[in-house]
């Protein structure tokens, strides 16, 4: 059925009809005051958007409408709606083959002309290393695990046997969230490593996960220290899991990322949530005798790890007697600066379109 004015008035005449002879009410009144002043419009101005208002009319006050009509009413008034829709659509499409044809017949178009570039996106570098390391993970049947950026002062801290007292909440220079007294305290979670918790508590041991996600500190913001950066959790539950899963998990983190043996060193470090825990350090991937990355010591820190602590299993309702592991917390921020070549860690999420698009 095609759109026309007279249309219109014809189904609003169908609307109002029954609602003349139904016993009167204000409501009622109202609306048919309205639907009358919709059929006196002209011609010209009951167009395809008016015809759409004309049909909410009665659909909006479909309470006051007597029983015996509503059905009646509101089926001839969803047909008005659904011919103003389509005239709506017919219209715009109209106009935009006009506009086409316009152009076409101006004196200066010219077919052989190349069509204009369309701008392609690319992924953000911290996102493209997140998937490759994804896949290389995954690949080795780990699972991928999300958790909250907003977090619970227990996954955050206690869970991970950081005690209130410890020095660690505040070296972690925690964004506390505002709650109200008496509920629990919640934190922009300061690491990836509440995760390990809520992931022994979901997955039944054994299990291989990584957790890439976002992190907040509050700290004072410099070359390489953001306040919002990324970390790659790993975390490996099983039976007999020892110091020589986690250097060969490690090992193949990094032929991975930078596609060749590359030589690592444990040295002792200290996480409350480990034990024994390390800082890994590689060897520098970019020279043989020291550089400006490795500032001269031909060692790149590269990421803490260590056995998961027999508390934190048992906060994860794991039984540390039958059950070990390991973790890691890669600095994916500093890794993708290592990748790219970028040396100040702010330009990662400063949102310049200018950095962005040299990816
Ligand atoms: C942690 O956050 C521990 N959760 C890591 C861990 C996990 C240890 C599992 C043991 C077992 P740390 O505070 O050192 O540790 O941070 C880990 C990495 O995040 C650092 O090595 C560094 O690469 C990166 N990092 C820390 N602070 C910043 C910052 N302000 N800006 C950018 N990267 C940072």
């Amino acid at each position: 059925m095609t759109y026309s004015p007279a249309r219109v008035r014809e189904l609003l005449t169908r609307i109002a009809e029954p609602l003349r002879a139904a016993p009167a009410s204000t409501e009622l009144s109202a609306l048919l005051a309205r639907l009358d002043a919709f059929q006196q419009l002209p011609d010209e101005r009951l167009d395809a958007t008016t015809a759409l208002e004309a049909s909410g009319a009665p659909l909006g006050a479909m309470r006051a409408i007597p029983g015996p009509s509503r059905g009646l009413v509101g089926a001839t008034a969803n047909e008005l709606k659904k011919l103003a829709e389509a005239e709506l659509v017919a219209h715009a499409e109209r106009a935009a083959q006009a506009a086409l044809e316009a152009e076409r017949n101006a004196s200066d178009f010219d077919a052989t002309l190349p069509a204009a570039r369309v701008e392609r996106g690319a992924l953000h570098p911290i996102v493209a290393v997140t998937r490759e390391l994804e896949d290389l993970f995954t690949s080795m049947g780990w699972t991928v695990l999300d958790g909250p950026e907003v977090e619970t002062e227990h996954f955050n801290f206690d869970a991970l046997n950081i005690q209130p007292d410890h020095p660690a909440r505040e070296t972690m220079d925690t964004f506390w969230v505002a709650t109200p007294p008496g509920a629990p305290r919640l934190v922009m979670r300061t690491h990836t490593s509440p995760v390990q918790v809520r992931a022994m508590k979901r997955l039944k041991p054994p299990f291989r996960a990584i957790v890439p996600g976002k992190v907040f500190r509050n700290e004072s913001v410099d070359a390489s220290h953001e306040h919002t950066f990324h970390q790659m959790e790993g975390l490996v539950v099983g039976k007999n899991i020892s110091v020589g899963h986690l250097i060969g998990a490690m090992k193949t983190l990094l032929r991975g990322i930078f596609g060749r043996e590359i030589e690592i060193r444990l040295r002792p470090g200290y996480f409350p949530f480990v034990e024994p825990g390390f800082e890994l350090d590689a060897r520098c991937p970019f020279c043989k005798d020291g550089c400006s990355v490795c500032k001269r010591s031909t060692w790149i820190e590269l990421l803490p790890c260590g056995m998961v602590h027999p508390n934190v299993l048992r906060a994860g309702g794991i039984d540390p007697e039958q059950w070990t592991g390991f973790a890691f917390g890669l600095g994916l921020s500093r890794l993708v600066m290592l990748r790219y070549s970028i040396d100040d860690i702010r330009h990662l999420l400063g949102g310049d379109v200018r950095f962005v698009s040299q990816f």
